[in-house]
């Protein structure tokens, strides 16, 4: 088990199966203050107690996390996310459309909401209402906001299965809430929607672009795809790194990389590493597999080599996928 302060490094996490005594004990640990990953429909979250400072600084650097980078807030409904925040009418309506699910509305922070260093000292709290069945029971459990970042080390592919939580962060963590693959596969939606002033969209994620302006009746501006200034904080633009490089937009591999399709693959791949998003060229399903088939392709790919990926159209979840391809594929400090 991880201490308070340090992670441990002969500490190695308990894998706890999301039943009710798994969900008790993994509630249990995170109200001492301890760090639990956790399925939730997009991607494994890392939980620490959000009002607990000393619990969400163990969590920074459990991930290695640059300490301005905020955390999003889980809740367990809309009551306790305007407790927290402000919600404009726009944040309101979105809230109601699309929670529980794969949408993070940030909002002006309350006076007195706690939370300081989850937050990172912003006036602003990114709050999120998760639609899985585990991640709602452990928020029912633990009873208060839950601050979870993706469940990977700082830059590194987001984790879709428990056993990616393992390999990345398995010896700085108590235990791992495990509920099978997640069904979405990319992380949420980011919307700033201030009190006054017109929303924003954030980061493209598991709600599409156009399902957001359907339930607006109108457009959406974007701050995304992020440019080179983070617009939200931490919104690096290397992020979701493997270790191999990337080539977006690709015909076909050349005669040395490992390839990523979508849609049917090109004749001759031969015995290359390589994986199919959705051989129909179905965006949902080439979402869920998205971090899954990076991770297995990067542990596939010898060291220095290059991943070629297939084009992705830039419409629905294709912008989330396209928008982590970029990440994954930017210079690197
Ligand atoms: O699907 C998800 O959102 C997953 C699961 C676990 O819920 N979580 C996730 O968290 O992706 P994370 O920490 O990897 O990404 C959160 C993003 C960061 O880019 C952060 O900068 C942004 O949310 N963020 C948090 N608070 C913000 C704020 N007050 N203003 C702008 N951006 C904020
Ligand atoms: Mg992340």
């Amino acid at each position: 088990m991880t201490t308070r302060h340090a992670p441990d490094p002969s500490a190695r996490a308990v894998l706890l199966q999301a039943t009710a005594d798994g969900i008790a004990t993994a509630a249990a640990e995170l109200r001492t203050g301890r760090l639990v990953a956790f399925a939730t429909e997009t991607v494994y979250g890392l939980g620490a107690l959000a009002e607990d400072d000393a619990a969400v600084a163990a969590l920074y650097a459990a991930k290695g996390r640059p300490s301005f980078n905020p955390l999003i807030l889980h809740v367990a409904d809309l009551a306790a996310a305007t407790r927290i925040a402000r919600f404009s009418p726009t944040a309101l309506r979105l809230a109601e459309a699309f929670w529980p699910g794969p949408l993070t509305l940030v909002a002006q922070a309350r006076e007195g909401c706690g939370a300081a260093l989850a937050r990172a000292g912003l006036d602003t709290v990114a709050l999120r209402v998760p639609d899985h069945p585990t991640a709602r029971a452990l928020l029912a459990a633990v009873g208060s906001p839950v601050a979870a970042p993706s469940a990977n080390p700082s830059g590194k592919i987001s984790p879709t299965t428990a056993e990616h939580v393992l390999g990345g962060l398995g010896d700085r963590i108590a235990a791992v809430l495990d509920a099978g693959p997640t069904p979405i596969g990319v992380e949420s939606t980011i919307v700033f929607a201030p009190v006054d002033g017109p929303a924003r969209l954030l980061r493209p994620g598991g709600v599409s672009l156009e399902r957001l302006e359907a339930a607006l009746g109108a457009s959406l501006a974007s701050d995304a795809p992020a440019t080179d200034g983070p617009i939200a904080p931490g919104q690096l633009r290397s992020h979701y790194a493997p270790d191999a490089r990337m080539r977006l937009a690709a015909a076909r591999p050349e005669p040395r990389e490992a390839w990523l399709g979508f849609g049917a693959d090109p004749a001759g791949l031969g015995s290359r590493p390589r994986r199919n998003l959705s051989p129909t060229a179905d965006l949902a399903e080439a979402a869920a597999r998205l971090f899954a088939d990076l991770h297995a392709l990067d542990a596939e790919t010898p060291s220095g080599g290059v991943i070629a990926v297939a084009q992705i159209p830039e419409t629905g979840l294709g912008r989330a996928i396209n928008d982590r391809l970029r990440r994954a594929a930017a210079p690197r400090d």
